[in-house]
């Protein structure tokens, strides 16, 4: 079993869309990061759940919207790569997102990642009550 913190299962990753947890950096702030579907073994990826353009979030609660492999930024459109991270269109052009570290073992992805440490499942502010999720921003 891989030397870090259980996350979830793959199966619990959407084929479109994000899995949120949260993780404290080593100077102990406290960030939200993804899983995403990534057609490359182990078919799972990690990014924090920032844009590196603006600080926007792509998991706002109710997963990251994704079309053909790509996370797209709710704020200005660009996509990034699921699997690589990188971003060739849009504000963003020319930017990557920020890595998070993980490991696949039977059926579980763990954070393994020495620079984060697990917090918890879902979003930082999620503690606010069900209602903090449920505001629709179309
Ligand atoms: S904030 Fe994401 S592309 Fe501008």
């Amino acid at each position: 079993m891989p030397e870090g913190t259980r996350i979830a299962a793959v199966d619990a990753v959407p084929e479109r869309g994000s899995y949120l947890f949260s993780v404290e950096d080593a100077f102990t702030n406290e960030r939200e990061a993804i899983l995403v579907p990534c057609e490359d073994e182990p078919g799972v990826e990690a990014w924090l759940n920032n844009c590196p353009h603006e600080d926007q979030r792509f998991d706002r609660g109710d997963g990251a919207a994704m079309r053909d492999g790509e996370i797209i930024c709710p704020k200005h459109g660009s996509l990034f790569d699921a699997c690589e991270g990188d971003c060739g269109n849009g504000p963003a052009a020319g930017s990557s997102l920020r890595p998070v570290e993980i490991a696949v073992e039977d059926g579980d992805v763990f954070l393994v990642d020495d620079g984060y440490t697990y917090l918890k499942d879902g979003g930082l502010d999620d503690d606010e009550g069900p209602s903090s999720t449920s505001h629709l921003s179309f």
